[in-house]
């Protein structure tokens, strides 16, 4: 495991915590990507949670980092419920696979459970975060504001039984809708990057999209 120090995201890193998400996130999903906006907006985003906007430390370089908004799940029988959701999460490509994301996760995760936050709902690959205890959203009821049942909406309960009686749908902070081409010009500040398409990442995340199954409201 590569030796982090894990600390608060400070306005010094925001430059390098950009740097490292576009580069972990480009051509992951599509080609290139959008991520590094992202986490340059939803820091100014009213539902951000800076207490839970944490960096990795390798050596004095940032090497990953993790964010994480307020979202709901818009309740079938009428109301709503506060979750978390995070993401970004990245990790700077030459540091992948030492532990650096899991310790993101795990960190953050029990101090939302201090914070008293109910639970995290995430849209992400199953196979990486069912090793953190995430399960689909399906299994407690809650689908997308779409109308269905999606594998890369996954859920983990904070609190004893918080999504229990929570069937409903998914909806994540507004701050997410960007647009595209304020993206691009926000990209045009980084050297330029080779766009590829035809990836297996890019496939496999097409599949995780594509597999998803209608959902009936409860009582409908
Ligand atoms: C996903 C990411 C954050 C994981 O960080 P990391 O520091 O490499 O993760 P860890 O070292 O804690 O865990 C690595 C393990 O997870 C696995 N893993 C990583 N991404 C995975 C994925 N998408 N699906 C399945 N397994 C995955 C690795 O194969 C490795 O497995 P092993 O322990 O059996 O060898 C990082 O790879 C990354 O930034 N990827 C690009 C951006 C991204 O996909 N972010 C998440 C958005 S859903």
């Amino acid at each position: 495991m590569l030796p982090i120090e894990l600390r608060l995201e400070r306005p010094a890193d925001y430059r390098a915590v950009e740097e490292l998400t576009r580069d972990a996130f480009w051509n992951h999903h599509v080609p290139g990507c959008d991520e590094h906006y992202l986490a340059h907006i939803l820091r100014d985003s009213p539902d951000f949670v800076p207490e839970l906007d944490y960096v990795a430390v390798h050596d004095g370089q940032v090497v990953g980092n993790i964010m994480y908004t307020r979202a709901k799940i818009v309740l079938d029988r009428g109301g709503g419920r506060e979750v978390l959701c995070f993401g970004p999460l990245a990790v700077a490509p030459a540091f992948q696979g030492q532990g650096v994301g899991g310790r993101l996760v795990e960190h953050t995760k029990a101090l939302a459970r201090e914070l008293g936050y109910a639970a995290i709902l995430i849209l992400g690959d199953p196979d990486y975060y069912s090793r953190f205890g995430f399960v689909p959203a399906e299994r407690y009821g809650i689908g997308t504001s779409w109308g269905v049942y999606i594998i890369s909406l996954q859920a983990f309960e904070l609190q004893p039984d918080a999504l229990a009686d929570c069937a409903g749908y998914f909806e994540e902070s507004s701050s997410f809708r960007m647009e595209a081409e304020d993206a691009v010009a926000f990209d045009a500040g980084f050297p330029p990057k080779e766009k590829l398409s035809g990836l297996p990442s890019q496939e496999k995340f097409q599949w995780i999209v594509s597999q998803t199954k209608p959902r009936r409201p409860a009582g409908q």
